[in-house]
């Protein structure tokens, strides 16, 4: 949360009004919201994409361009937001090793994923619980394709890896799919989810379709270490 969220801000923000603009909309942004990076509270995150939110309105004046702006700005706090909560969690079970695992999920499904019928198989897995649960047929349709769009990246880039289906319950109820595998690795996590990424084997829109139809997303990949895409969808 510290130097590297800013530099991806910075980066992100720079790509659409300039360097030195958003290298000030991010210190500016920090001051508005008065949000330390090295020290975030509960809240915080909001308050500094609120703000970086404004300076996006006022200094990105073409509206699609501002939306492709938002996201990436949404996309980086989250990540953030998320190594945060990762990094507290563990640090809470270090300290009590007895902890149960939390009521409010169930045992998850776990499909091997190796070649195309492995695909079918996850999505309609994925879309029966979702109906299972009462989600709606559009939000089945869409984590079901969400769903494909991770598995066949498993099988095209990957050759084999796995997605994980977890029903969430709880005050948020809702579904969570973990996708991953020990393949090569993305190079440039935040290029191939930047409006500017060029695919030389397919559209280029797979990741960024999942994470527009999820209401969480988080990629987490690098060369040589594999990847792992997470993303959650709620019940409404
Ligand atoms: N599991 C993975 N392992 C390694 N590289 C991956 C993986 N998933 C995606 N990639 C890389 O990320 C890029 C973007 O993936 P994305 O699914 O968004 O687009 P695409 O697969 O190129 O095209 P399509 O729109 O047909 O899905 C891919 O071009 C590939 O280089
Ligand atoms: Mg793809």
């Amino acid at each position: 949360l510290t130097d590297s969220t800013r530099l991806a801000l910075e980066r992100a923000l720079g790509g659409f009004v300039g360097e030195i603009l958003a290298r000030s909309m991010v210190a500016l942004s920090l001051s508005w919201s008065h949000v330390d990076l090295d020290d975030l509270g509960p809240g915080d995150d909001k308050r500094l994409s609120a703000a970086l939110l404004k300076g996006i309105r006022v200094y990105v004046n073409d509206v699609a361009q501002q939306r492709a702006c938002v996201r990436e700005v949404e996309f980086i706090l989250l990540c953030a937001a998320r190594d945060h909560l990762r990094s507290a969690a563990c640090e809470e079970l270090a300290a009590d090793p007895e902890q149960p695992d939390a009521a409010d999920e169930e045992a998850p499904v776990t499909i091997p994923i190796r070649t195309e019928d492995d695909v079918v198989l996850a999505r309609s897995s994925g879309r029966d619980l979702c109906r299972t649960m009462g989600f709606s047929s559009s939000a089945q349709v869409k984590l079901a394709t969400a769903i494909s769009e991770l598995a066949r990246n498993i099988v095209q880039y990957a050759g084999e890896g796995s997605i994980r289906i977890l029903r969430l319950n709880g005050i948020h109820a809702g579904v969570e799919i973990e996708a991953s595998d020990e393949g090569p690795g993305i190079l440039d996590p935040e290029l191939v989810m930047s409006t500017q990424y060029r695919s030389r084997t397919g559209m280029g829109i797979g990741l960024k379709g999942a994470r527009r139809l999820a209401d969480e997303f988080w990629l987490d990949s690098a060369p040589g270490s594999g990847t792992r895409v997470v993303l959650r969808k709620y019940l409404d």
